[in-house]
């Protein structure tokens, strides 16, 4: 089975529009969004709308917490803090109870073993995993859960952690990903699926993952959306000049 997993749509309609686009002509049986459908770009309900209507398996992330008013905006820097405000404003109620209506887990049984889907790590869905330490930390709590593995976004990074044969943290970036990357069914792997709306690792270009859990291989996509657009948008929005910035150059 061919499963599609993204996060981090952060409210780019540009982007959402055009990763679905881009998997209308894949193959495909399952999709699901990690988290942080809104805050910072400029169409929340427009994403929201969206992933409702495609009726997408989907997780809360921080942002969407914080928009829902289920936490304080305080813990963020001023300008995520102006944007999550901005959102909280614009959201239609109706997509705020469907955001609160959301677990912080998917769990999903495959042919090769228990995988579990979270926001950012398996310890907590608000933790990041971008250490060696957090990775052994994560593959400790997966170890109790039985899990095989573990999707998660939150980073905006895109990357694999696997086990070496001492089952220490291995760390791998997409940049280093060619094609479809076998999995060691024996050990396991965290997969860090990378940002649909503001990716931060260099390149604007959004990411998703495919994962076959039969051949137990996985493969990053990375496809272009126009950023311009999603820019003048947040623009108009008067939303704040950093984060309109970041997108054009994926940091
Ligand atoms: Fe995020």
């Amino acid at each position: 089975m061919k499963i599609i997993v993204f996060s981090d749509i952060h409210g780019n309609i540009d982007a959402l529009e055009s990763f679905l686009e881009l998997i209308d002509g894949m193959e495909y049986e399952r999709v699901y969004n990690l988290g942080d459908t809104v805050g910072y770009g400029a169409g929340p309900n427009e994403c929201v709308d969206m992933v409702r209507k495609r009726n997408i398996s989907s997780v809360t992330g921080n942002h969407d917490d914080v928009i829902v008013g289920r936490r304080d905006p305080g813990r963020f820097n001023p300008d995520a803090r102006r944007a999550i405000l901005w959102t909280r404003n614009e959201l239609r109620e109706e997509n705020k109870d469907w955001l609160r209506g959301l677990n912080d887990f998917i769990w999903m049984d495959s042919s090769l073993g228990k995988a579990l889907l979270v926001h950012g790590s398996p310890v907590n869905k608000d933790e990041y995993v971008v250490s060696a330490s957090n990775a052994e930390k994560a593959f400790i709590s997966m170890d109790e859960q039985d899990i095989l593995i573990c999707f998660v976004g939150h980073t905006h990074k895109a990357c694999l952690w696997t086990q070496g044969i001492d089952g220490s943290p291995v760390f791998k970036p997409q940049a280093e990903c060619d094609g479809d990357v076998k999995l060691e069914p024996t050990m396991k792997v965290i997969v860090n699926v990378g940002s649909i709306g503001q990716p931060r690792d260099g390149t604007p270009d959004g990411c998703f993952v495919v994962w076959d859990d039969v051949r137990h291989t996985m493969r990053f996509h990375r496809f272009s959306y126009p950023v311009e657009r999603a820019q003048t948008r947040m623009k108009d929005a008067g939303l704040p000049g950093f984060i309109i910035e970041r997108l054009g150059g994926g940091f």
